[in-house]
């Protein structure tokens, strides 16, 4: 996939400079940032961090000695919504933090004041709930407006949160809770999802059944369908934050203390516990927020990523917020209760900065232009993606389609570990080319490299990776330090010459011109709709199904998901694979993991493609997916299945 990706991606030679008005209003239009970034990164990082709210100022910028685990602006203390709410209350209370749109067609104007006086009351209702610094409060929520104010609430605290998204399953949660022993959770009794409410409050008691950490569980009443409430553990969040005080003082917090974990998929069924602390995050998160989407006092910005996910932790709460920002946050579908609800939502609040995902684009193309063009899009002024490589024909469709052809696009390369973007055009500066995110930001340095972690030179293809440390880094994995050096730290770095490189985990090509193009994993997570999922953890959720002996999953292209995931599955005993069980399969692993995780096909095979160590070969099963010529198959121990599954393949049709 990767070489036909390097070669489609050659033929893509057209370019897009800054709109020459874009430009000369742009807060930066001239290279001199990277020029400064490059001579003395951790200077110029310093150097913004001035644009912070401190209580007291940092001794050193950055603290490598214990490389790979960064100590950035040690020695300064701050709360973190001190930046993000007090100081907009000083300079600009009734500014609008969040335009909010319920699903049904509610809505609420909150104002920074306001936002501010609510954390306040939820930080003084979780502290009566015994919430105190360094504890963990696990968050599993739609998106109403008060999961920013419960996340920001913990902030204040000093307390760490964990949202774990409103679309994983109980199981998921509950893993999530066991792994953070957090002793409070935040809920909804309902979510509203495309008309239906999603029971997040039901699923969120199968998760503590049978005990768990968590003492007490605060219910946001949403969709109030009657969810059952237990006695002395559950609490009503209207009860617990009425005749609270509102104002509730910041716990002062090191720069390097706890701000949140955040799971994610690796290349084993475990997630990962991502370590993200308070201020090299709200750091770098704010100062590419900035620079990448060239923010103005004026704009309204709208991320339309869930806030369970990294994107809305960053850009939807904690970047926009510390920058002081006007932001649309939209509860429900896309589709609900028409198809053009997005577009009906920029009209209606004039969105100037838009920030999507290439699966949403792909999926509004399928629907048609009709849709925007039946709403006044002219409010905006510029287009971001993320999640994904994005193709050049969905970056042309929202160019000239969503943005009229006058909006610059920034496709922003970054991860849940990363906390920041990293590689993005600046708006105003950079002459973009569909489908590529072009260059490492100003004070990020990386590099493309081959198998021994050599350079390669521009017009070819390797490994991505990131050679010095970077504000918003994650600092490790939640209880697994170990693992966060071998996963990350390991493949490319020299220890013993004190040279620490970073592997996202993603190949790219530079072109000519040192532009980056993205070219997907490399390793055995998929990326379906944005969302990083592991063929592992699906393998092992399938496993775990008492029907299944063996499974195996690879992530195939999609024209709308970019990756669809593929199973192929062998059954215990007489067990017969048919619609029925192919049906409770998928309700299985649903169930195990969340619903974007169901297999788009499965197809039942008497054995699986195997080398003579017994290593499933997951590439030909990819090559079945994918309808490729077969590749080598004389290392299999039993060449005849591949024949036999890819004709089974053939008559597969998708499902979802
Ligand atoms: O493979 C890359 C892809 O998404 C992965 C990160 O996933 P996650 O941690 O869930 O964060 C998603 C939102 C930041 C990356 O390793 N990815 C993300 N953005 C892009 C991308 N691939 C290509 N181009 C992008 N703009």
């Amino acid at each position: 996939m990767a070489r036909e990706t390097i070669e489609a991606l050659f033929e893509e030679n057209r370019r897009f400079p800054p709109p020459a008005d874009f430009a000369a209003g742009a807060l930066v239009n001239t290279p001199a940032a990277y020029a400064e970034a490059s001579g003395d990164p951790r200077a110029w990082w310093a150097a913004q961090a001035e644009t912070l709210e401190w209580r007291r100022r940092w001794e050193h910028v950055l603290d490598w000695s214990d490389a790979p685990f960064a100590r950035w602006f040690t020695g300064g203390t701050l709360n973190v919504t001190e930046s993000c709410l007090d100081r907009h209350v000083r300079s600009q209370p009734d500014k609008v933090a969040f335009f909010w749109e319920g699903e049904p067609g509610d809505t609420r104007t909150i104002t920074y004041a306001e936002l501010h006086a609510e954390v306040c009351r939820f930080s003084s209702a979780l502290s009566q709930l015994g919430v105190r610094k360094g504890d963990r409060v696990a968050i599993y929520m739609g998106m109403v407006p008060e999961l920013p104010v419960a996340m920001l609430a913990c902030a204040r605290l000093g307390a760490a949160h964990t949202v774990v998204f409103g679309g994983f399953s109980a199981e998921a949660l509950s893993d999530r809770i066991s792994d953070t022993a957090a002793t409070v959770l935040v809920t909804c009794d309902g979510a509203w999802r495309s008309g239906q409410v999603v029971p997040l409050k039901e699923m969120a008691d199968e998760a503590l059944e049978g005990g768990t950490t968590i003492q007490s569980v605060v219910v946001v009443q949403r969709t109030g369908h009657g969810a059952k409430m237990s006695d002395g553990r559950d609490v009503w969040y209207h009860d617990v934050v009425a005749d609270q005080p509102d104002q509730f003082p910041a716990v002062e917090c090191a720069s390097e203390d706890l701000l949140y974990l955040l799971y994610t998929s690796g290349t084993t069924a475990k997630p990962k516990g991502i370590v993200h602390t308070c201020a090299g995050y709200l750091l770098g998160t704010a100062v590419t927020h900035r620079l990448c989407f060239d923010l103005k006092p004026d704009d309204v910005y709208w991320c339309t990523a869930d806030i369970g996910w990294v994107t809305g932790h960053s850009f939807v709460v904690y970047a926009p917020l510390a920058n002081g920002a006007t932001s649309v946050i939209y509860e429900g579908a896309p589709q609900h209760p028409d198809r053009d609800r997005f577009w009906a939502i920029v009209e209606r609040y004039g969105v100037s900065k838009l920030y999507t995902a290439p699966t949403a684009i792909r999926t509004f193309m399928k629907w048609g232009r009709q849709l925007p063009d039946r709403h006044d899009l002219s409010s905006l002024r510029l287009l971001a993606t993320v999640g994904e490589p994005i193709n050049p024909e969905a970056w042309m469709w929202y160019h000239e389609v969503i943005g009229g052809g006058r909006c610059p696009v920034v496709d922003t390369w970054w991860q849940t570990e990363t906390g920041q973007l990293m590689i993005a055009p600046l708006p105003g500066l950079t002459e973009t080319k569909p489908g590529s995110a072009t260059f490492p930001l100003p004070g990020i340095a990386a590099d493309v490299v081959d198998e021994s972690g050599r350079s390669v030179p521009l017009g070819r293809g390797g490994y991505l990776v990131i050679t010095e440390p970077w504000p918003a880094m994650a600092r490790s994995l939640y209880g697994d330090p170990d693992r966060f050096v071998e996963t990350y730290w390991s493949r490319f770095s020299r220890p013993e010459e004190g040279r620490w490189v970073y592997f996202p985990g993603d190949g790219a090509k530079r072109d000519s011109e040192g532009y980056y193009w993205l070219l997907g994993r490399v390793d055995d997570v998929m990326n379906v709709s944005g969302h990083r999922i592991s063929t592992m953890e699906v393998e092992s959720a399938l496993v775990d199904h008492e029907a299944v002996a063996e499974a195996a999953v690879v992530g195939r292209s999609d024209d709308r998901t970019g990756q669809a995931i593929a199973a192929f599955v062998t059954l215990e005993g007489d067990r017969v694979g048919d619609e029925s069980l192919m049906a409770q399969l998928r309700e299985h692993v649903s169930k195990k993991i969340g619903k974007i995780a169901r297999p788009a096909s499965i197809v039942f095979t008497d054995d699986l493609p195997k080398t003579r160590s017994g290593k499933i070969m997951r590439r030909l099963l990819q090559d079945i997916s994918e309808k490729r010529q077969l590749g080598d198959v004389t290392t299999l121990a039993n060449s005849d299945v591949v024949h036999e599954i890819a004709q089974r393949a053939a008559t597969q049709q998708d499902e979802n």
